[in-house]
């Protein structure tokens, strides 16, 4: 079992979008994922809620339940689990951070964000955990905000995502629908791009999909 934990100590970077993106694509490649939203504000929760699927599996959780819902999830044959971690200070990142095999950074492109910036960085540092940071709600058809974002992940030592999500209100209509951009508009530039990082995910926790796909077939 792997596990994914998404933290960013500013809100509304894209946190929440990416874990109910990488949580359905790692169902659509065969995989048994769980979801744990760790925000109190409970919107991935919600999210589930307005869902028809059931699947990805979506549970509330705190850092006093998480070693134990983890051990669950692995002797239930969990393949992958995406934590969703709280803006601001919070106890619940810290531990999603310890538990976990790969930190994913989301970075919107603004000062307030880049400001933040790099406590989070330093939160994942001081794991010794790998992390690399994703720039979200970038401007589309622009390189200008990918150049400054890739200097400023470079000053907290924080490897680039190759995969760039950009600001496309389709996220923002998939949230409502309680699904995600790749299912709403599958063949849209948004689902390229979730699709793009999740490849870079599946890569680096080596997530061997096709050996899943094989199994169930
Ligand atoms: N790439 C994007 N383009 C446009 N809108 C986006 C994008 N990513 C997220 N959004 C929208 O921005 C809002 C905030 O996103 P999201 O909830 O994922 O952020 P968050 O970091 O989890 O926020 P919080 O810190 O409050 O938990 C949501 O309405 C979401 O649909
Ligand atoms: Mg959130």
């Amino acid at each position: 079992m792997k596990t994914v934990a998404i933290a960013m100590q500013k809100g509304g970077v894209g946190k929440s979008t990416l874990a109910k993106a990488l949580g359905v694509a790692g169902v659509r490649a065969g995989l048994n994922v769980l979801v744990l939203d760790m925000d109190s504000q409970q919107s991935t929760t919600q999210w589930a809620e307005r869902r028809k699927d059931a699947l990805p599996v979506v549970r509330f959780a705190t850092e006093i339940d998480l070693p134990k819902l983890l051990s669950q999830a692995e002797g239930a044959g969990c393949d992958l689990v995406v934590i969703d971690t709280p803006p601001a200070r919070s106890t619940e990142a810290p531990a999603a951070v310890e538990y976990c095999d790969l930190v994913l950074v989301p970075c919107a492109p603004d000062i307030e964000a880049y400001e933040q910036l790099p406590r989070t960085a330093r939160l994942a540092r001081a794991s010794d955990k790998p992390a690399a940071a994703v720039l979200t709600m970038a401007q589309p058809n622009s390189r200008a905000e990918e150049d400054i974002a890739r200097q400023v992940f470079e000053t907290v030592k924080l490897r680039m995502v190759p995969a760039v999500i950009h600001r496309f209100k389709v996220h923002r209509d998939a949230s409502r629908e309680g699904v995600t951009a790749c299912e709403l508009e599958p063949e849209g530039k948004a689902a390229a791009e979730l699709q793009a990082l999740w490849d870079w995910v599946g890569a680096e926790l080596q997530l061997n999909t096709s050996a899943v796909l094989h199994k169930m077939a």
